[in-house]
């Protein structure tokens, strides 16, 4: 059997990344919580549950060193700053290579639409939207959600979950 990877792991490498830093760390344990549900709905397979998992975990680790460097938590940094932190969390940690490249391909690209290339992807895509009209206060404008959710959201699960949660239906 594959070696699985372990959830609990990388909720502590979350949390050694931002330290004090909680409202980054509630982010990625949110965005982590709508991911289970949609792969749970999906039904994906192991592979994909490793990779989304670590992703919605990792996916915004880039910004620390983004906000360091370059003074700004702008996506293009985070893409670019990303990548190998992660790559070095999950090296240390012993991950199979492709597992590795595939997750820091995601966090490489959460931002950018035209990067979106499968289903662990797609799925992290939905669960960081989620949450992010949520904490970014875009729900207080109830007549631009229709489009941002049919626009962005394409598995059944996602799709009924962001339906039932910003347009109460
Ligand atoms: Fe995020």
């Amino acid at each position: 059997m594959m070696r699985r990877i372990n959830k609990e792991d990388y909720i502590l490498e979350l949390k050694e990344h931002f330290g004090s830093d909680e409202r980054r760390i509630h982010h990625a344990l949110k965005v982590l919580a709508v991911s289970e549900i949609i792969m749970n709905g999906e039904q994906v397979d192991d592979a994909i549950c490793d990779v989304v998992t670590v992703a919605a975990l990792l996916h915004d680790v880039g910004i620390k060193v983004a906000e360091e460097k370059y003074n700004s938590s702008a996506g293009y940094y985070q893409e670019l700053e990303g990548p190998p932190i992660v790559r070095e969390i999950m090296f240390r940690r012993g991950e199979p290579q492709e597992i590795i490249d595939r997750v820091a391909y995601i966090v490489g690209g959460h931002h950018t639409v035209s990067k979106n290339d499968g289903l662990d992807f797609q799925i992290i895509w939905e669960a960081d939207l989620m949450v992010n009209i949520e904490e970014d206060g875009l729900d207080r404008f109830p007549e631009k959600l229709p489009a941002i959710i049919s626009k962005n959201f394409y598995t059944p699960t996602g799709r009924q979950l962001a339906a039932r949660r910003y347009l109460k239906i």
